[in-house]
């Protein structure tokens, strides 16, 4: 493990070319949509997202982090109304799973570090995909703890930068796992190797959100140095 983590180090001082995004950018500024961002439970049923708006967020999405770019997330848009009203039954019948705009169902593959992972590092320099490629084998093989917890830190990170986007974009969301995961699994019909973090439902709101209801302070969340 320690010889695999020390490897990190050459790779970060070579430059990677930067692919251009085929996303165009233009929305609220990062710091408002992250104090702005709110779990709207109320959406406009009417609403359709332009497919070209639903394109634009889910790219966006893409460009959240993953451990060795391994960008093994998965994520379902539920666009038919029936398979919504579906998986509305099994998650506490929540208003939001059918009426949101959009519903997002975050999965990941748990094998995703073994299927073809030289495509996670095809632009880079040889040298670096010399060292990676063997890297990532060595991290994740006969470890599915880490397979698992991996695919739900990176389906945190995606919904944090799908809700976020989404705020920018003038859409409101909330993030979901008030439902029977096995249930949804079977109606999305999921993966035996893929897990299911959460879902977020993205639309325009018809009601706020109710004042922050219980902040914990800076203090008891912050730590210095060590608890
Ligand atoms: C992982 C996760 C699951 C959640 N599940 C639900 C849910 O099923 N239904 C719901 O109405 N809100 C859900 N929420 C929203 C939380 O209640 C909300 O984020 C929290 O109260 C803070 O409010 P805010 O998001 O408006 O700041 C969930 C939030 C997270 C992060």
């Amino acid at each position: 493990m320690l010889k695999a983590l020390s490897l990190f180090q050459p790779i970060r001082s070579t430059s990677l070319k930067i692919p251009e995004s085929t996303v165009t950018l233009s929305g609220m500024d990062t710091l408002t949509a992250i104090r702005e961002r709110r779990s709207i439970k109320h959406y406009d049923a009417g609403h359709r997202m332009p497919d070209a708006e639903v394109r634009k967020l889910l790219e966006l999405t893409m460009q959240a982090p993953t451990a060795f770019n391994i960008q093994h997330w998965r994520f379902v848009v539920v666009q038919n109304p029936e398979i919504r009203k579906q998986i509305r039954t099994v998650a506490w019948d929540q208003a939001q799973v059918t009426d949101a705009s959009l519903l997002v169902v975050l999965c990941a593959n748990k094998d995703a570090w073994k299927e073809d992972p030289a495509r996670y590092w095809k632009n880079a320099p040889k040298e670096v995909q010399d060292i990676l490629l063997p890297a990532i084998g060595q991290y994740y093989k006969d470890r599915p703890e880490v397979q698992q917890d991996e695919c739900m830190r990176s389906c945190g990170l995606a919904g944090a930068t799908l809700m976020l986007a989404a705020k920018a974009m003038g859409y409101d969301s909330c993030p979901m796992d008030g439902f029977d995961f096995e249930q949804v699994g079977k109606i999305i019909q999921l993966p035996e190797n893929h897990v299911i973090s959460f879902m977020v439902a993205i639309g325009k709101g018809t009601e706020k959100a109710w004042p922050k209801p219980g902040q914990l302070s800076y203090g008891e969340v912050v730590k210095t140095d060590r608890f």
